[in-house]
């Protein structure tokens, strides 16, 4: 009895993996990987103290890493490029790494939530209303608090992995390999998103029609780039 229900359970589990792009991509180029993350220094969150005091709520800057890509690389995965670094790690915290990451035609997306390890699809909806809004020098980010974020859906199965119950993932090299081989070259950027008819169906997602419009033509998304460098010491934006 007892092993028919161990085969069972093999055998589920081989099944959500199939589903999920991240874990059934080809595990390539292991050895490589594996020396990449003996060298990997998890990027540093800024600390609480640093943080800019937010308008309408006491300090909460603290966001949830559910899920694999986050708890190694979290919130400040971004540095690179001084200019826009900061705007892909805040979009981090309201969408999937994966949302600009995984990139193909026959994605959909959708509102999630990651829960006991489950990414339950939302109904739709503007869950935050984010808004930057600039004082003085800095450029702040304001909104509720929410764990909602959008995933990109592929053949049916949201594109993310919770952390809960995947923790063992961080330190298998190959499953690293599967999941990087999985992303696409190019990642979205902010023009892919901040027009009409951009990757991202704002509509369908639920936002309202006066959020569409300043989405789709963003004055900041604009501005940027005329403007030559921002400066946000130690902000994740
Ligand atoms: C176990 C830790 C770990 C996990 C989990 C992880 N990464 Fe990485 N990632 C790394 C390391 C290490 C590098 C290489 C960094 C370097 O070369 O500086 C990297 C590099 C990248 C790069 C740069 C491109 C490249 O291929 O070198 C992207 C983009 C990226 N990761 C996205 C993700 C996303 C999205 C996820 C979740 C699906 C994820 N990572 C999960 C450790 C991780
Ligand atoms: C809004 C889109 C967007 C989101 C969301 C996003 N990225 Fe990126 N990411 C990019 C783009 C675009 C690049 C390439 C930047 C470049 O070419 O300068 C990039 C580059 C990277 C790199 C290379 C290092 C660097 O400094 O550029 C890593 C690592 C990475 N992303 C990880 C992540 C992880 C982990 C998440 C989720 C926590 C994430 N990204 C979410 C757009 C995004
Ligand atoms: C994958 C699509 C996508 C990409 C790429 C993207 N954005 Fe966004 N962006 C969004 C979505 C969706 C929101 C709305 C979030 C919300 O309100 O819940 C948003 C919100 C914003 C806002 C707030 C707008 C407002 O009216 O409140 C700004 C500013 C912004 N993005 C700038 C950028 C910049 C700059 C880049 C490139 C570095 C970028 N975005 C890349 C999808 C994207």
């Amino acid at each position: 009895m007892k092993r028919y229900l161990i085969v069972a359970l093999l055998i589920s589990t081989a099944a959500i993996a199939a589903e999920n792009p991240l874990i059934s991509a080809p595990a390539t180029d292991v050895e490589k990987w594996a020396g990449k993350l003996k060298e990997f220094k998890k990027p540093e969150m800024p600390s609480v103290k640093g943080y800019p005091k937010p308008f309408h709520y006491p300090n909460s800057y603290e966001y949830q890493m559910n899920d694999v890509c986050s708890a190694c690389h979290t919130f400040a995965a971004h540095k690179k490029d001084k200019k826009y670094a900061p705007f892909y790690n805040a979009h981090g915290t309201f969408m999937s790494c994966n949302v600009c990451h995984f990139v193909k035609e026959e994605v959909t997306y959708r509102w999630a939530e990651i829960k006991n390890g489950k990414v339950v699809l939302l109904e739709n909806g503007d869950f935050y209303g984010l808004k930057y809004i600039q004082s003085d020098e800095r450029v702040f980010l304001s909104g509720e608090d929410n764990p909602a974020k959008i995933v990109p859906v592929y053949n049916g199965a949201p594109v993310e992995l919770p952390l809960k119950g995947n923790e063992n993932l961080l330190k298998d090299n190959k499953a690293v390999a599967s999941m990087h081989n999985a992303l696409s070259e190019e990642a979205l950027k902010c023009e892919d998103c901040h027009t009409k008819n951009g990757k991202l169906d704002f509509e369908a997602l639920g936002f309202s029609p006066e959020r569409v419009k300043d989405l789709e033509k963003n004055e900041i998304v604009k501005g940027l780039k005329e403007y030559e460098t921002i400066h946000f010491p130690k902000f994740i934006w």
